[in-house]
């Protein structure tokens, strides 16, 4: 989704804006821009499409050493070279870029600037147009942007700079994520730490309604009111090689492989030194207390929600609703008596969830965010953070941040299972580290998962994941994954539901995969698969060892039955992976999706 970078310091601001732009890639957009400031002009280069396209029409002759940059998601307005960011005011003194929705940009356009002729059809111009008014009648930048701020609804990450404050970026925040990067003799502003990681890695977190005055050896963060905050930086504990692609040919891959990996760094940092697996006590006592757990999550941390949902029924006993953010935030259900929240979130950035936590916060509830990403928002804004240890995810589709997700959920429901003095009758760490085993196993035969996407999956229009128990909820996620990726129209579906209505799509040859790793469905979900082959499906049946039959196409390692959507989605993550290549899609980057959706 949009992101922003921004540069004032002493080398040319060019290159790093560009660099930092194109390190924000993986989070979708659809246009990107950046304007550059010296002493005497303004320079806005911007371009509908990728930014090796904004990089052809930049000038190569620019030596500003200010400037800021965006790539665009479209909300408002078309993806067009006018709607692209920066925008500027109508004297084009001031120069923006802009995150978030402005939700009544209409009436403030109707309010304040009825005289003014608007370039782009976005929300965000009339922030600057705005700043730019008040500036006419007399304010400074400063106080034209403060004045601005308070009367902007919804949600914004700015950056502006201003002609006659030559050596300044404005910065401010609300609800969409911001942060300034701190250097020797220059300073940074990001929508994450990732795009500027490579020029430092010192960060100040910023809060909703600050801004920042941000010079090349000065950060000044001042509330609305205009009273100084005083904040120290951070160090972002990312390793820029982790966010290079190496010798892989597309981050999505790359993240598959590293799942083995991040399964051993869970396993390490969960554990304590006499071997047992460790949370924090207040995160436990929260959880025991509560009569009803809700799981509040979007996309792919949603589908890892279900699986959760399983574990802490069944290993710590408390029921649990899982709830899609968007829907909840509108049409909240009925609450238990002692609810417990808990958002999984790889980015900790998804506006929908975000929207959740603050209506859960306003009445008073505890809450954990599951996130990959430490200090984000939904972290920031919880009471509890549990980290998922994934390392950078790149690529739009989510692969390692989901068994991630579904291993943290396991040790959370085994802890509070012990902590009642309750056998969960496994050693969970054992079992994780068999897992770890098992997806090595995997990853290594990615050929026979090429076989299955080359054979099944190239000129079909459809295809549907069947499974029953667990292997339902792993079939909705194999089905995302294969629909983001390469746009094939992909559902998953609960094999005894299929006879009450959608047997009546299968026509001859559609694919059906279906899992086959519960021992007590195996019967029943083959009598699913016979049922569309009689329809003139193309079956292709994934089971688990112990419980294969020789009509099979792919039998997985054994590992303990409830753990087996860890191991059961990696064969659905390849196929979509090589289905999107043989189809010739953007496999990091699809059509229409972003990494982090910042608006609702
Ligand atoms: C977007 C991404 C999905 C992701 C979802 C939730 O839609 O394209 O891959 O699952 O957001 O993101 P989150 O960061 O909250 O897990």
């Amino acid at each position: 989704m949009c992101g922003i970078t921004g540069y004032v310091g002493y080398e040319e601001a060019k290159e790093i804006l560009l660099k930092g732009l194109e390190k924000l890639e993986y989070r979708g957009y659809d246009s990107a821009g950046i304007a550059m400031m010296d002493e005497t002009e303004v320079q806005v280069f911007k371009e509908k499409g990728r930014i090796a396209r904004l990089r052809e029409v930049v000038d190569e002759h620019v030596k500003a050493h200010v400037g800021i940059g965006h790539t665009r998601w479209a909300t408002h307005g078309v993806p067009s070279r006018s709607n692209a960011h920066p925008h500027q005011s109508a004297s084009g003194r001031f120069t923006l870029v802009h995150n978030g929705v402005i939700e009544n940009y209409t009436l403030l356009q109707q309010k304040y600037l009825q005289d003014v002729l608007f370039q782009s059809d976005t929300d965000s111009e009339v922030v600057v147009q705005l700043i730019e008014k008040f500036a006419d009648e007399g304010m400074d930048a400063e106080e034209a942007i403060r004045k601005t701020l308070p009367l902007l609804e919804g949600s914004y990450a700015i950056a502006i700079i201003d002609m006659e404050n030559a050596g300044t970026i404005f910065v401010a925040k609300n609800k969409s994520p911001l942060l300034v990067g701190v250097g020797d003799g220059f300073n940074v502003v990001a929508s994450d730490a990732m795009a500027m990681i490579q020029v430092t890695d010192m960060y100040i977190e910023l809060m909703d309604q600050e801004m920042v005055i941000l010079k090349k050896d000065e950060v000044t963060i001042k509330n609305l009111a205009g009273e100084i905050v005083n904040r120290e930086p951070y160090k972002a504990e990312i390793d820029a090689s982790d966010i290079e692609k190496g010798t892989y040919p597309h981050y999505m891959l790359k993240e598959i492989d590293e799942q083995p990996l991040v399964m051993r760094k869970i396993i390490q940092a969960y554990q304590n030194e006499e071997g047992e697996l460790e949370i924090a006590e207040d995160i436990i006592e929260a959880v025991k207390e509560s009569d009803r757990i809700y799981i509040v999550a979007c996309g792919t941390s949603y589908h890892a929600g279900l699986v959760g949902k399983q574990f802490i029924e069944k290993l710590a006993g408390i029921p649990v609703e899982v709830h899609v953010a968007s829907e909840f935030s509108y049409n909240m259900p009925l609450l238990s008596e002692k609810p417990f929240f808990i958002f999984i979130s790889q980015s900790g950035e998804t506006a929908d969830s975000r929207g959740v936590l603050v209506q859960v916060k306003e009445l008073d509830h505890k809450a954990l965010t599951i996130t990959n990403v430490p200090g984000s928002t939904l972290s920031r804004e919880a009471d509890f953070t549990m980290l998922l240890h994934a390392g950078p995810e790149i690529a739009v589709a989510s692969t390692k941040a989901y068994t991630a997700q579904i291993a943290v959920l396991a040790i959370l429901a085994n802890v509070v299972a012990q902590s009642r003095g309750w056998n969960p009758g496994f050693d969970l760490i054992h079992e994780l580290g068999i897992i770890a085993n098992a997806m090595e196993t995997l990853c290594d035969s990615k050929e026979e998962f090429e076989k299955i996407a080359s054979e099944f999956l190239p000129f079909t229009r459809n295809c549907f994941f069947i499974g029953r128990s667990l292997d339902y909820f792993v079939c909705l996620e194999g089905a995302l994954k294969l629909k983001e990726i390469s746009y094939i129209q992909a559902e998953g579906f609960a094999g005894g539901e299929l006879k009450h209505g959608t047997i009546a799509l299968i026509e001859d040859g559609t694919p059906v995969i279906a899992l086959a790793t519960q021992e007590n469905v195996n019967w029943s979900i083959r009598g699913n698969v016979k049922e569309v082959g009689a329809r003139g499906a193309n079956p292709c049946i994934i089971s688990m060892a112990g419980l294969e039959t020789d009509e099979d196409r792919f039998v997985l390692p054994a590992v303990h039955e409830l753990l087996t959507p860890l191991i059961s989605v990696v064969p659905l993550q390849l196929i979509a992976y090589y289905a999107s290549l043989h189809r010739g899609c953007d496999v990091d980057k699809p059509r229409n999706l972003a990494k982090s959706v910042t608006v609702e």
